[in-house]
């Protein structure tokens, strides 16, 4: 594993001023996880450091970036849908340059699909790859020839890409990159690749940095974050870096995805007890309630020991909230093993759960597994499950009601006049106030809930 640090191409800067009477636009789309729309931002930001405008219209952009997500099919059929409406616009513009990349940019069969029945697609790099993006548009504006890259991990982490955030007070900050679990459902460690931690002193400079800039609100990105470290020359933990990072000085709030329940330990349970700077939560995902499946899925972990997380971070962490991914239909999934979900969905008593139906991905064990289970007896399950979380939600998020709550105040409500922000546990709550208080900490009293929106009243 290497480090290296960005690096302005100006030869690349150069040819691309050359090319064009004016600065030419770009136009860049990322769909799938907080992960991808982070490498979104640092794109954007190498775009912007070679002389690129950044516009919100495909049709207005000499450059089209599409910067791609792998983990289900319905994500890849988007894109490929996404891609395919280009044509026309390509037949009017053929000077402008169509890229993909992302995660689905780093699966063989996906390049030679765009290779074979895509000729407008010009330029293809995976997820690694976003430092040599000048280098690949200079090279295809001066030799006029697709860039189609095969597939390739790069033990590399590059450090000080340029970056434009979507936001001026909640940043996303990458800790690790990749994944060494291999579940056996998941794309994401054949196209991610291995795990590699950042080293503590890079993501501490670029912390402190966030937090002089007035950023409120840092989440800490990592397929993995428990596993954090590992590699590293210096001896350190994730529940180590949040001690790190908390020790700096400020106002601000500290999140973090995605927790494995193999490696979460009463370490990190306890220092989210400990630093108030770490919001009360804990997104857990259990992927399902069968400790037959959870092998099959190659979680390692039982129910047994994940309840056991569960009551270890209630009984230290008052008031701490859950949230959790789950797969329904996985192959083999009986009646028995769904109950199984169900029973430990109300055990638990998710604020929020993010449900997916099985996705079959080729290339992973998985998808040789036999699966007897009909799309309708998946989807009816699907069914029965969000109507227990609904039910379950409903009743957390009505018994939030009576409180006052400090908030970051993080965009516009739904109805006109008002104000949005997210408690410690991910709840939505709007209330009626002027916009100037956008971006900063309010004390809200909270007076009612509709669905799963709460409703408040600003303290001034
Ligand atoms: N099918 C359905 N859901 C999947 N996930 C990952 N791979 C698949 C798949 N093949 C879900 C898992 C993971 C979340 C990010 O996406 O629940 O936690
Ligand atoms: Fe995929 Fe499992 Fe890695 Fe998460 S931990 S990215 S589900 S392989």
């Amino acid at each position: 594993m290497e480090y290296i640090t960005y690096e302005h191409n100006a030869e690349a800067a150069d040819i691309i001023s050359r090319y064009y009477d004016t600065p030419p636009l770009a136009y860049v789309h990322s769909y799938g996880c907080q992960q991808n729309v982070n490498d979104g931002e640092r794109i954007k930001g190498v775009l912007v450091d070679i002389g690129y405008g950044l516009c919100d219209k495909p049709e207005d952009a000499d450059l089209i970036l599409f910067n791609t997500c792998a983990v289900r099919e319905h994500a890849e059929q988007r894109v490929f849908g996404n891609v395919g409406a280009l044509k026309g616009l390509k037949e009017k513009k053929p000077g402008l340059i169509i890229g993909l990349c992302g995660c689905m940019a780093n699966q063989k069969h996906v390049v030679e699909k765009l290779r074979q029945s895509y000729p407008y697609v010009d330029l293809v790099f995976g997820v690694d790859g976003i430092d040599t993006l000048p280098g690949l548009i200079a090279r295809k504006l001066e030799k006029h020839k697709r860039i189609l890259l095969e597939p390739a991990q790069r033990p590399v982490i590059v450090e000080n890409l340029p970056i434009r955030r979507e936001s001026e007070f909640r940043a996303w900050l990458p800790i690790m990159y990749g994944c060494d679990n291999f579940c056996t459902y998941c794309i994401v460690p054949y196209v991610r690749g291995r795990e590699k931690s950042r080293r503590p002193g890079d993501i501490l400079a670029e912390f402190r940095g966030l937090i002089a800039a007035g950023y409120k609100e840092i989440t800490l990105l990592g397929q993995n974050v428990n596993s954090y470290g590992k590699g590293l020359e210096e001896s350190i933990d994730f529940a180590d870096l949040l001690n790190l990072l908390c020790s700096v000085p400020g106002d601000y709030q500290i999140r973090f995805m995605t927790s494995h329940p193999k490696d979460a330990s009463h370490k990190l349970i306890d220092t989210i007890a400990a630093q108030p700077h770490l919001c009360k939560h804990l997104h857990l995902p259990v992927q399902c309630g069968s400790d037959r499946l959870l092998a099959r899925m190659n979680r390692h972990y039982t129910v047994e020991h994940y309840l056991e997380l569960i009551e270890y971070a209630r009984a230290r962490v008052p008031g701490i909230t859950f949230s959790s991914d789950i797969i329904v239909g996985f192959p083999g999934e009986t009646e028995e093993d769904f109950q199984g979900t169900l029973d430990l969905v109300r055990k638990v008593g998710y604020m929020q759960l993010f449900t997916f139906i099985y996705s079959k991905r080729e290339g992973t064990p998985a998808a040789t597994y036999p699966d007897a289970t009909t799309r309708q007896e998946k989807t009816d399950r699907m069914s029965r499950l969000l109507a227990v979380q609904d039910e379950i939600a409903m009743g957390l998020v009505r018994a939030q009601v009576g409180q006052t709550v400090r908030v970051l105040v993080e965009g516009y409500g739904r109805l006109e006049g008002t104000l949005s922000g997210r408690l410690d546990n991910n709840l939505t709550l709007e209330f009626p106030a002027d916009a100037s208080l956008m971006g900063q900490y309010v004390m809200v009293h909270l007076t009612d809930a509709r669905a799963t929106v709460l409703l408040g009243e600003w303290m001034p």
